[in-house]
């Protein structure tokens, strides 16, 4: 797996993947979201393989763990690079995850990294306490479920850039810190209430940047992943 951005792929259908990867003359890293699946399924997948670009699958999977590990097998045979996970699920339900994962992986083939979610980045601190009933600050919940996903072997989590530095130093360098919530400076931040530059994210512990709107909805969509990128290498 390569650390290049990933580019949201939060389009309604195929037409209008293609429509956006076709302006495009390099390998990309991609997500593949809930919205897109649920209505092309796992062809799009195949598809957008076929086309050589890594794909970051962002189902966030969460049921009880033989559930999730005969789903996560299925996944891993549509040769993803990154699938994901609710930590919430529980230590159980993550290991069950992974073991899916390997179990599904071709023979040398390598297996999908595998990520958990914390909290969502739409929670707040006040809904997580009256809501999910924990007692706790929200950076704090946000460690224990990254501890949490280490202790079940996976390889990392999805987090807000503002987590992402403590994220590190409780479970070191190696753990993966996907960060969505990216935007230029100056961009408009649409729903996402905690933004950050691709240097930012950088500098604050990012070990891989989710961007969508940035890129897909700008009037030139090559420039912007341009600038994205080169600021996303800058030390
Ligand atoms: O357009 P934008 O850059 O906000 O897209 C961010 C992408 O990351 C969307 O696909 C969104 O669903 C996803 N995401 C997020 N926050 C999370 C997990 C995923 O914004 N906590």
């Amino acid at each position: 797996m390569n650390n290049k951005p990933i580019i949201a792929l939060d389009f309604p259908g195929e037409k209008e993947v293609f429509q956006f990867l076709n302006e495009f003359d390099e390998q990309l890293f991609v997500k593949v979201g809930m919205e897109l699946y649920m209505q092309e399924g796992p062809d799009i997948v195949r598809k957008i393989k076929e086309e050589g670009h890594e794909i970051f699958l962002d189902l966030k999977l969460h049921d009880i763990p033989n559930t999730v590990k005969s789903a996560m097998k299925g996944l891993a045979r549509l040769g993803v690079d990154l699938v994901n996970v609710h930590a919430a699920g529980g230590k159980q339900m993550m290991e069950a995850a992974l073991e899916g994962l390997e179990e599904g992986t071709p023979v040398g083939k390598s297996r999908a990294a595998l990520i958990a979610v914390t909290q969502l980045t739409s929670t707040t601190e006040e809904q997580m306490q009256r809501e999910q009933r924990i007692d706790l600050s929200l950076i704090e919940s946000v460690l224990h479920y990254a501890q949490l996903t280490k202790q079940a072997g996976l390889n990392g989590v999805v987090c807000s850039v503002h987590e992402a530095r403590a994220i590190a130093d409780v479970c070191g360098e190696d753990f993966l810190r996907v960060t969505p919530g990216i935007r230029m400076s100056g961009g408009a931040a649409h729903d996402q209430k905690r933004v950050a530059t691709p240097d930012g994210a950088r500098r604050d512990g990012s070990s891989l940047i989710v961007v969508g709107r940035a890129i897909t909805e700008a009037a030139d969509k090559r420039a912007a992943y341009k600038e994205v990128c080169e600021l996303w290498e800058e030390k």
